[in-house]
C-alpha cells in the first residue's frame, strides 16, 4: 500500500455554507463567526505556531503524556483495533498513538482541513504501511457515514484530542459524545484529550500569547472572509481579545471593533459600533469529575485518566456502556 496514493474523501463544507454561515452570525446580537471556518490554510499553519507557543500548554502536555503513557494507553486499547480521528490536524499526536499501538487494523482520519489530511496521510502510509488509511475531510460535527475498512478490528476507538470537546457548548458536547459512543459502537472506545480546569492566570496567558499569533489566528477569520467571500472587513479596526469566564468555565474569543464602522457582504451591510463584540470561539474547561458526568449522560463509561504532574490537562478514557 505503501507507494499508492490514498485519496482524500472530501466532505467539507463548500464557500456557500461559508458565506451563509458568515451571513447569519453578523444577523445575531451579539454578532458571532462559526469557529469551524478558521482553519483555512493560513489558519491551520497559524495554528500550528500556536501550538508551540510557551504560553499554550495544552498541545504540549497532550504530546508529553502520549511519550511517557503511549505504552500503558496502547495496553488500554487494545490489540487490532480500528482508530477513528476526529479533528486531527496535522496528525502529530495520532502518528505518536499509532506509534505505540498492537498492530491497528485501520485508520479513519476525519478533519476539515484537506491539505492537512493529504499530507498527514502521504507520511503515515509511508510509516505503516500495513495500516489499512481511509482519510475524510468534513466538518466532523456533521459526518457520521464513515468509510469502513476492509479488515475487520477487534474494536473500534475514537481518539478526539486537542480539547476540542471544550470549543462546543456542553448541551452540544454532550450529544456529539452521544454520537461518538454509537459510531464506536459495541465494545468501543473513546480516548479524549480535554484543559482541565485551572487558574484564571494560566489560563488566559494560553489564549493572549506575547507574540501576538492567537490574535492573529482568530482576526484570519475576517481575512478569509474578505478572500473567500468578497466581504469587506477592515482588520486594523478588529483587536483580539481572550478572556476566562470563572461562572461558565470557559475562555470566550471576541473580536472587538475598534470605531464605529459597516461590513458589506453579498449585499447586505452590516453596522457594527464601538466596542462591540464578535463571538469566534469558546473554550470550555472541566473538572473530571464534570467529565465523567458528562460521558455517563452519554452512555459513556469512565475508565481511565491520564494527567500530568501539575493536572493541566487530562486524557480521557471511555469505553461504550453495554446496552441492556
Ligand atoms: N481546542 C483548542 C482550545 O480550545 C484549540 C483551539 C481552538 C484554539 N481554537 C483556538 C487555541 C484558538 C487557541 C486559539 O484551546
Amino acid at each position: 500500500m505503501s507507494d499508492q496514493k490514498i485519496p482524500v474523501l472530501d466532505l467539507a463544507p463548500a464557500t456557500e455554507d461559508f458565506r451563509a454561515q458568515v451571513i447569519a452570525g453578523l444577523s445575531r446580537d451579539p454578532k458571532t463567526l462559526p469557529c469551524k471556518f478558521f482553519y483555512d490554510e493560513t489558519g491551520s499553519a497559524l495554528f500550528g505556531k500556536i501550538c508551540e507557543l510557551p504560553e499554550y500548554y495544552i498541545t504540549r502536555t497532550e504530546l508529553k503524556m502520549l511519550h511517557e503513557r503511549g505504552v500503558e494507553i496502547a495496553a488500554a486499547l487494545g490489540p487490532r483495533i480500528e482508530l477513528i480521528g476526529l479533528g486531527t490536524g496535522a496528525g502529530t499526536k495520532t502518528r505518536i498513538l499509532l506509534q505505540h499501538l498492537d498492530s491497528p487494523i485501520a485508520y479513519v482520519p476525519v478533519d476539515i482541513s484537506k491539505e492537512q489530511l493529504t499530507q498527514s496521510t502521504a507520511e503515515f502510509s509511508r510509516l505503516f504501511p500495513a495500516l489499512e488509511i481511509l482519510p475524510v475531510s468534513a466538518d466532523y460535527l456533521n459526518a457520521f457515514e464513515l468509510p469502513r475498512p476492509i479488515r475487520r478490528a477487534a474494536r473500534r476507538v475514537v481518539y478526539f484530542p486537542g480539547s476540542t470537546i471544550g470549543n462546543l457548548e456542553p448541551r452540544n458536547a454532550r450529544e456529539f459524545l452521544r454520537k461518538i459512543a454509537e459510531l464506536a459502537g459495541a465494545h468501543g472506545a473513546l480516548l479524549m484529550g480535554v484543559d482541565l480546569k485551572k487558574s484564571k492566570a494560566v489560563l488566559e496567558r494560553a489564549y493572549n500569547d506575547n507574540a501576538g499569533i492567537t490574535a492573529q489566528f482568530n482576526l484570519n477569520l475576517l481575512a478569509r472572509a474578505n478572500r473567500e467571500l468578497g466581504a469587506d472587513f477592515d482588520v486594523s479596526r478588529w483587536r483580539h481579545h481572550a478572556c476566562y469566564n470563572e461562572r461558565d468555565g470557559r475562555i470566550e474569543m471576541h473580536l472587538v471593533s475598534s470605531s464605529r464602522q459597516k461590513v458589506h457582504l453579498s449585499e447586505r451591510s452590516f453596522t457594527v459600533e464601538p466596542g462591540e463584540h464578535i463571538v469566534t470561539e469558546f473554550s470550555y474547561k472541566y473538572s473530571p469529575d464534570e467529565l465523567t458526568a458528562m460521558g455517563k449522560q452519554a452512555g459513556l463509561c469512565f475508565e481511565q485518566l491520564w494527567s500530568d504532574d501539575e493536572q493541566l490537562f487530562g486524557l480521557f478514557l471511555f469505553r461504550v456502556e453495554d446496552r441492556a
